[in-house]
């Protein structure tokens, strides 16, 4: 895995790790279970070990980013038999989340991991888990205020900053005209990677032409991309706040003609997905934003073990272009 930590989120890490232990989660990646029940299924950890009830919360299964957090939670807690996953999936709605996270707290379970869809109607919930004695570990998209136990996520201003960056190197002469389509803006993600991506930009004479809030979803920057399409006579590039936005608008600038006007550039770098598009020729350019899910299970351990995370644990970046993508990519500065 080609994630590059700082040195003190490796330290953090190292020193979460060593909790040994090996077996399997019999809980699936996805669905949807009622915590009620899931509090009376019968636990047998092979090691005979005291089970270990981790509650999930993810805010939406519909995107390939988010099917690979949860592969990857599973695939580190199946090394460890006395952990059982409670698998929750939102749907993409808020008051859904809320819900699932008062019933993990309802259940009684360990400790809690979530997702958030936005920052601050999840605020409340966590704040409230933590009240009740349950540490919560909030993955990728950040809640309000300091009422939760760690945050695991990457730097969404360094990552879109690195953007920006890239960007002005890689349009020098040729155009100044960006689209930008955006995340959700009412989630951290979205806010940050804007932020950055300003700042990466400025000096550069990169003129924002059309920006859009596209919710993280492939059909909405498609439709977003059209209007653009339809009032700019020439594009130099799109940058997307994830891999599937930069996809719809390349499908919409394709459909125009237009693809090969512009440059596209993306984030998440899933193999399977930004990184299959940069060898594809699709994407000129994504940056890697891991899901944090092996990290979150070993963080969970260490909190278990009675110790204390760091507040916050930022995991590292990559560029990938065609000029880099075969050889793993390159670490943001
Ligand atoms: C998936 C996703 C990713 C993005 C992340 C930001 O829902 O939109 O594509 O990087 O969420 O939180």
């Amino acid at each position: 895995m080609n994630v590059r930590r700082s040195l003190p989120v490796l330290c953090a890490i190292a020193l979460f790790a060593a909790c040994g232990g090996s077996g399997s989660s019999d809980q699936p990646p996805t669905g949807d279970a009622p915590a009620s029940t899931d509090a009376q299924a019968p636990i047998a950890p092979a090691s005979g070990a005291e089970p270990f009830r981790i509650g999930m919360s993810q805010c939406n299964l519909g995107e390939p980013w988010r099917v690979q957090m949860n592969a990857d939670i599973k695939a580190a807690a199946a090394e460890h038999p006395e952990i059982e996953v409670i698998w929750k999936d939102a749907q993409n709605d808020t008051l859904k989340q809320r819900a699932h996270v008062e019933e993990l707290v309802s259940a009684g379970v360990d400790l809690i991991l979530v997702s958030p869809k936005e920052a601050a109607p999840l605020t409340e919930p966590v704040a409230k888990a933590v009240e009740a004695g349950i540490p919560v570990i909030v993955l990728d998209r950040k809640v309000l205020g300091d009422k939760f136990t760690t945050f695991i996520g990457a730097d969404n201003v360094a990552i879109g900053s690195a953007a920006g960056r890239w960007l002005t190197g890689a349009l020098a002469d040729k155009g100044k005209v960006v689209v930008e389509l955006e995340g959700l803006m009412t989630s951290t993600p979205g806010q940050d990677r804007h932020t950055g991506f300003v700042d990466g930009i400025a000096g550069s004479g990169i003129e924002v032409a059309f920006t859009a809030d596209m919710k993280w979803l492939e059909p909405d920057a498609r439709r977003e991309m059209e209007s653009a399409l339809a009032r700019l006579p020439k594009i130099d590039a799109v940058y997307a706040h994830n891999d599937p936005g930069t996809h719809g608008a390349y499908l919409a600038a394709k459909a125009a003609g237009r693809e090969d006007e512009m440059l596209f550039i993306g984030i998440d770098a899933l193999p399977h997905e930004g990184i299959a598009y940069v060898k594809q020729g699709i994407l000129d350019a994504t940056f890697q934003y891991p899901t944090g899910g092996r990290e979150a299970i070993d963080t969970a351990l260490a909190i278990r073990r009675g110790e204390t995370p760091p507040k916050e644990i930022t995991l590292g970046s990559r560029v990938f272009t065609a000029e880099n993508v075969e050889s793993g990519g390159a670490a943001i500065e």
